[in-house]
């Protein structure tokens, strides 16, 4: 198999973005990026901490266009673009769920119905959230290692944020969340995670 030579970061500009298109330079990848450069993240201004000795297309994830130009004669892509505001995404669902959800689709959409672009590429890597776990992972004491649904509205109207095991209602224990966690979608930007 050959080896990867040319990546594309797609969010490239963004906070994890910008360092891994920093790591692959550094380590001798060519690097795209593709970002449209969020006027929410980026205040209408290129930051300065770009690299320079990557590529840089400043477009869309939304527009089918852009993905075209992109992915031309890379072997790998890293896609990080995306909006990430859990609070805004229950007010704004119909942005979040464009710019994450079909804006990682059109990416699939273009590598089904481009042969000749989907057959360079030997890796996709698309980031995902721990958000699509919702409350998360305890240990209870009597029932062990727990996932607790959503805090009920009478705990909370008595100001009791901790979190109760499910079965005995005594207070957990918060421990690290693994994949075998079911899925538990609380928000709209966790939704739109769950997708990518
Ligand atoms: N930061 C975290 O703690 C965290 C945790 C879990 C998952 N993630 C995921 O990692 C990825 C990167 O997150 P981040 O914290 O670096 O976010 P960020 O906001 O710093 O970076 C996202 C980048 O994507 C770009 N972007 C937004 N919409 C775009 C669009 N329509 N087309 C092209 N580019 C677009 C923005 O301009 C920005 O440069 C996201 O997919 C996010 O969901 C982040
Ligand atoms: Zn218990």
């Amino acid at each position: 198999m050959e080896s990867i030579e040319r990546v594309l970061v797609t969010g490239g500009a963004g906070f994890i973005g910008s360092h891994t298109v920093d790591l692959l330079v550094e380590k001798g990848y060519e690097v795209r990026v593709l970002d449209n450069l969020e006027p929410q993240v980026h205040f209408n201004r290129k930051p300065d901490y770009l690299n320079p000795e990557a590529e840089y297309v400043f477009g869309d994830i939304v527009n089918r266009e852009d993905w075209l130009k992109a992915l031309k004669d890379v072997d790998a892509v890293i896609h990080l673009a995306a909006i990430v505001g859990v609070g805004q995404s229950m007010y704004q669902p119909v942005r979040y769920l464009t710019t994450n959800s079909i804006g990682t689709a059109n990416m699939y959409e273009v590598l089904l119905e481009k042969p000749e672009i989907r057959k360079g590429i030997r890796k996709v890597v698309v980031a995902s959230s721990k958000s699509i776990y919702g409350e998360g992972a305890y240990v209870c004491k009597a029932h062990g290692l727990v996932y607790p649904g959503l805090r009920k509205r009478e705990q909370l109207e008595k100001k009791d944020w901790e979190v109760h095991c499910p079965f005995c209602d005594e207070y957990v224990k918060p421990v690290g969340i693994t994949e075998e966690k079911p899925v538990q979608n609380l928000s709209i930007y966790a939704l739109s995670k769950y997708d990518t």
